[in-house]
């Protein structure tokens, strides 16, 4: 399939700071690129240098064939932008602000009057199109953004962190419209340290850590990438930390992990589930249950990273 935004060995810094270090990044047309990451990793400075809005120290990037620095009026021409934090105003309602985007953009008055409705009904926002934004929700708010960046009908769109901070029916909803788009046939560049964001609506990830994508591959694939996990239920709580000393003698390799009323470890090669009941009884554990699971999301970026507490 064929390739809309290429960036190839990206450096960007601030000062000392090294935002980008050597960013790699492929994304198919049609497809949510979903690129993954911690705070500060270089996903805010991708996205302003893949949207013309910062210029690389070194490397290259394109959006639908033209460069980002050569040609940054064509790429401007071809993309929508949705930030961390929304940009519309707030003294102005829905509708209001959906008609000077698109004044803006240059669209004849008529026709920014028709698009501004289209996109409202569209995207569920008609009831509250004629209050001021000051009153809207949060997620409303997002949503507004995000609609007001399809006034010009982009290629391309990049979301940053789309739904950080918002709750769960909203993140829904900003989901929702971008399942939506990508029907249409846009094609989708988002950030987001979620990382069921990145597994709901991504079909390809890439993971971002010091201004480097250090994994790509679908949600699958990078779950594939750690292998199977082994989970053990105890019938008490208080046999947990026994439980998680087990398995840690069992796997060798990396500690368990135990929480709630579970413990949970990479499955160790070669090792079989009788034996590892066997062992835990030796060790006077109940256990409710004893099973194997693909990894989470979560339990991959933690691995790639080797970082120890979730991101989010
Ligand atoms: N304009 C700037 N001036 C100085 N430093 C900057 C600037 N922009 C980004 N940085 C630094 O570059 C690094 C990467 O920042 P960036 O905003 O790209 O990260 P991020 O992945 O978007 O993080 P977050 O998840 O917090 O939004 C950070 O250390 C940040 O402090
Ligand atoms: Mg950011």
């Amino acid at each position: 399939m064929e390739s809309i935004v290429v960036a190839e060995g990206l450096h960007k810094s601030f000062g000392d700071v090294r935002a980008l270090r050597g960013l790699d990044l492929n994304v198919r047309r049609g497809t949510v690129c979903g690129v993954l990451g911690p705070n500060g990793a270089g996903k805010t400075t991708a996205v302003r240098v893949l949207a013309t809005l910062a210029a690389p120290d070194a490397g290259h990037a394109s959006v639908a064939g033209h460069d980002v620095v050569r040609e940054a009026a064509e790429v401007r021409a071809r993309i929508g932008l949705a930030g961390q934090y929304a940009a519309v105003d707030e003294k102005l309602t829905g509708r209001g602000n959906l008609r000077m985007f698109g004044r803006l953009s240059h669209l004849p008055r008529r026709e920014a009057h028709r698009r501004a409705d289209e996109l409202l009904d569209r995207f569920g926002l008609a009831d509250a199109a004629d209050r001021r934004v000051a009153g809207y929700s949060g997620g409303m708010r997002r949503r507004l953004d995000l609609i007001a960046s399809l006034v010009r009908r982009p290629e391309v769109l990049f979301l940053d962190e789309p739904t950080t901070g918002l709750d769960p029916r909203s993140r829904g909803e900003i989901w929702q419209a971008v399942r939506e788009l990508v029907a249409d046939g846009t094609t989708v560049l988002l950030t987001t340290q979620y990382l069921d964001e990145a597994d709901r609506l991504a079909d390809d990830v890439a993971v971002v850590d010091h201004g480097r994508v250090i994994a790509t591959g679908t949600p699958d694939e990078l779950k594939a990438t750690v292998g199977d996990r082994l989970d053990v239920v105890v019938e008490d709580p208080a046999d947990l930390p026994r439980a998680a000393a087990v398995l840690t003698g069992l796997a060798g390799a990396e500690p368990a992990v135990s929480g709630g009323d579970r413990v949970s470890v990479a499955l160790p090669g070669g090792l079989r589930l009788a034996g590892v009941v066997r062992e835990l009884d030796r060790a006077g554990v109940a256990a409710a249950d004893v099973r194997l699971r693909r990894p989470t999301l979560d339990e991959v970026f933690l691995r790639l990273t080797g970082r120890t507490e979730p991101v989010a």
